[in-house]
């Protein structure tokens, strides 16, 4: 098979490289890849930034879709010619989330699917419904999951409440669409006007650019008339005081990203006084997959693909995401 391998740190440091088709072990399917969506963290790992000490060469990205064309021994519920996706860690079932279930990841401890096959777990492979492409259901693993776990599975985000997303990246653009179908009212910040507009034709309820308005928390707290119930915190602490201005007293902010420079120290006392509810979290388990697309399903949801490369491309991918460019999804086309 043919596969992206990273033998150094660097986007320099990959190239495709042939390896030994595997098989699959007994309780796994071998899937022939269609499909491949690119996350932040695959272009981290690049970059030695997310794990300085991932053991090299290894595949990148957690996030693939394709066709099952092996089945291991003691395998029931998935046969050849199947359209899967593999969950981004595969041995997070379900239940509470620990150590050994976060060192599951595909990409990571796990061979990952920039690759012409990639092996699955069984229990972690879950089959796309008819509706969606391989390209749109490979967008699904990490920022659906991402997304369903922020806004539903701890606090959970009602309709007529309203939501705070970051950014119009894979995980916040996922995220708007998720809760506009629940009822959700959301406001959207980006860097980029044209980005903000397409937000509105996904249902968003308030634009705002970050960049033009910098205290673009104040800005969300008028809007709202109190502030928000819950923030999708993709900068990280150079953007939480923000966020925390944004927020309603006793309100939410799940923080899943790291993404802004961090300027000025922590504000504890803000946190304290407005008594917020700070969460992180490391996307989720199989079976928030198995919920996000059922439900997904239910509400004809599509993820947005907002560019798409072929296999040989994908440093060019990596590096639209880089400069940030993109809106939506970046995938990989096999
Ligand atoms: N914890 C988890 O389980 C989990 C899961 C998924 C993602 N993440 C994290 O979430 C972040 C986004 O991931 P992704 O895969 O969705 O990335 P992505 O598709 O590359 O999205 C990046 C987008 O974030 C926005 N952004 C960048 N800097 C920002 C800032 N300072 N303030 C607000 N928005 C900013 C930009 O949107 P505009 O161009 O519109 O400004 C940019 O296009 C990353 O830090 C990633 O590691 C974490």
């Amino acid at each position: 098979m043919r596969a992206f391998r990273l033998y150094g740190f660097g986007l320099d440091g990959l190239a495709i490289g042939d390896l030994a088709t595997p098989d699959p072990g007994p309780g796994q399917v071998l899937v022939e890849t269609r499909a491949v969506s690119l996350n932040y963290r695959d272009l981290l790992m690049v970059k030695g930034l997310y794990n300085k000490h991932q053991p090299l060469p290894m595949t990148p990205a957690s996030d693939g879709a394709g066709e099952v064309v092996a089945v291991g021994k003691d395998v029931s519920g998935l046969k050849k010619g199947d359209r899967v996706i593999g969950a981004f860690m595969q041995g997070w079932l379900d239940g509470p989330y620990t150590r050994d279930k976060s060192r599951t990841s595909l990409g990571g401890e796990l061979p990952g699917t920039l690759a012409t096959h990639f092996v699955l777990e069984a229990a972690g492979a879950i089959k796309i419904p008819d509706y969606l492409s391989y390209e749109e259901a490979a967008a699904l693993p990490c920022a659906a999951v991402t997304a369903w776990n922020a806004l539903f599975c701890e606090s959970k985000l009602n309709s007529g409440q309203t939501l705070l997303v970051q950014g119009t990246g894979g995980a916040s653009v996922c995220a708007l669409q998720l809760a506009h179908a629940a009822g959700a009212n959301v406001v959207v910040t980006s860097s980029s006007d044209d980005k903000l507009l397409r937000t509105e034709q996904l249902g968003a309820w308030k634009a705002i650019n970050y960049r033009s308005t910098p205290h673009w928390g104040a800005a969300a707290r008028e809007l709202t008339g109190g502030g928000v119930d819950l923030v999708l915190e993709v900068g990280g602490v150079g953007t939480l005081r923000q966020s925390l201005d944004a927020v309603k007293y006793g309100g939410h902010i799940v923080l899943i990203g790291n993404l802004a420079v961090a300027t000025g120290e922590l504000p504890a006392n803000l946190i304290i006084h407005k008594g917020v509810h700070i969460r992180g979290l490391y996307v989720g388990s199989i079976r928030m997959l198995k919920d996000v697309v059922a439900y997904m399903s239910s509400h004809s949801i599509r993820p947005v693909v907002g560019a798409s490369f072929e296999f040989e491309q994908t440093i060019d991918a990596l590096k639209l995401m880089e400069s940030g460019g993109h809106f939506g999804k970046i995938v990989i086309r096999f």
